[in-house]
């Protein structure tokens, strides 16, 4: 099947096919071996890139500057406060204007009806870096994490636990549906995902032969898992639920009694940040007023020889370069 993704934006994986995610994922295995190889295609020569970034950032930053110098591209980073964005310009207006500069946009940022209006009339490429409803790019990396590790993502075991309604567990239950997936989010009733995905996600598991789960009992879910991946307990933006967050999934916590649940040789995943000790301020802020020296997975879990997590880390630069291709048109 021939794959033309050029001219598309790439704002949530509901907007793709199960064979153009396959394509995405095979693509970025693609470029990663030249990458290894030394082979230098500088498939995006002569392009340039804005980099709007209303939220902080470490892994989707730095792979899209990376991914867009391994190919020839130039990127500009255009940080909180750097430009009108909404403040005295609209996002209409900044689109408009940015789309006669760049050849492609990515937004990081709060609403996801941001990114939309960037699309809608930038008239170039845009990428959703995260927004508050879904975070596409990282669950490309992690599909393709697993398919490095596991060989393959049909029927694989695959357990989301935490917050099953943030962006992360959103995107990863799209993405899941159609890639044919045994998928579970494990979360208290409270933070399970929102009706209308889930209806969504059932039609097209259809096709797919998906399986979805979703469950408060941490046994029931991650039994005989072959991946388990956590988020962090509170998103970037819902600062002040700390201490709701806490309570509520203190019992969904990843650590080696969950990990023994699952099968023998399951990895775990993390799209990071992750809390999993006091050597951060908000760690140590945290044990001060809770009393918890780690949240969403134990210092042990998150170092022992089943933790993929820099794997998963250094996939984002692959499959970001990927979606920039596909694009972009090479
Ligand atoms: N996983 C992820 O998106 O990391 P950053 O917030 O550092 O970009
Ligand atoms: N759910 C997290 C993901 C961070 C990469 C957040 O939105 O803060």
């Amino acid at each position: 099947m021939s794959v033309t993704l050029k001219g598309r934006s790439f704002l949530t994986l509901k907007d793709f096919t199960p064979g153009e995610i396959d394509y995405l994922i095979n693509l970025s295995l693609e470029l990663k071996q030249n990458k290894y190889n030394g082979i230098k295609k500088r498939l995006l020569e002569g392009k340039n890139i804005a980099l709007i970034f209303e939220k902080p950032s470490t892994r989707t930053r730095c792979a899209f500057v990376v991914a867009a110098f391994d190919e020839g591209a130039h990127p500009e980073y255009l940080g909180k406060g750097d430009i009108q964005l909404g403040k005295k310009e609209s996002v209409k207006d900044t689109a408009r204007v940015l789309g006669r500069m760049f050849d492609g946009i990515q937004f990081r940022g709060f609403k996801h009806e941001t990114v939309e209006a960037l699309a809608k009339y930038a008239g170039v490429p845009v990428w959703n870096g995260l927004t508050e409803r879904f975070h596409p790019t990282q669950a490309l990396a992690d599909f393709l994490t697993v398919k490095e590790h596991k060989g393959n993502l049909k029927g694989i075991k695959f357990v989301y636990v935490g917050d099953g309604r943030n962006n992360v567990a959103n995107s990863l239950l799209i993405g899941a549906s159609k890639l044919g997936l045994d998928f579970r989010i494990v979360s208290p009733r409270e933070l399970f995902p929102d009706r209308e995905l889930l209806a969504y996600t059932e039609e097209t598991s259809k096709a797919s032969g998906a399986t979805i789960t979703v469950t408060d009992d941490v046994d029931r879910g991650v039994d005989a898992a072959d991946v388990i991946y956590a988020d962090v307990w509170v998103s970037m933006g819902e600062e002040e639920q700390f201490e709701e967050r806490i309570n509520l999934l203190k019992p969904y916590q990843v650590n080696i009694d969950m990990m023994k649940k699952a099968s023998d040789s399951a990895i775990f995943l993390h799209c990071l940040p992750a809390f999993h000790n006091r050597e951060t301020a908000v760690g140590e802020e945290v044990y001060q007023k809770y009393g918890i020296p780690e949240m969403e997975v134990t210092g042990e879990v998150f170092e022992s020889k089943q933790s993929v997590v820099f794997d998963q880390a250094e996939n984002r630069v692959h499959t970001i370069k990927a979606v920039m291709v596909a694009t972009l048109g090479g």
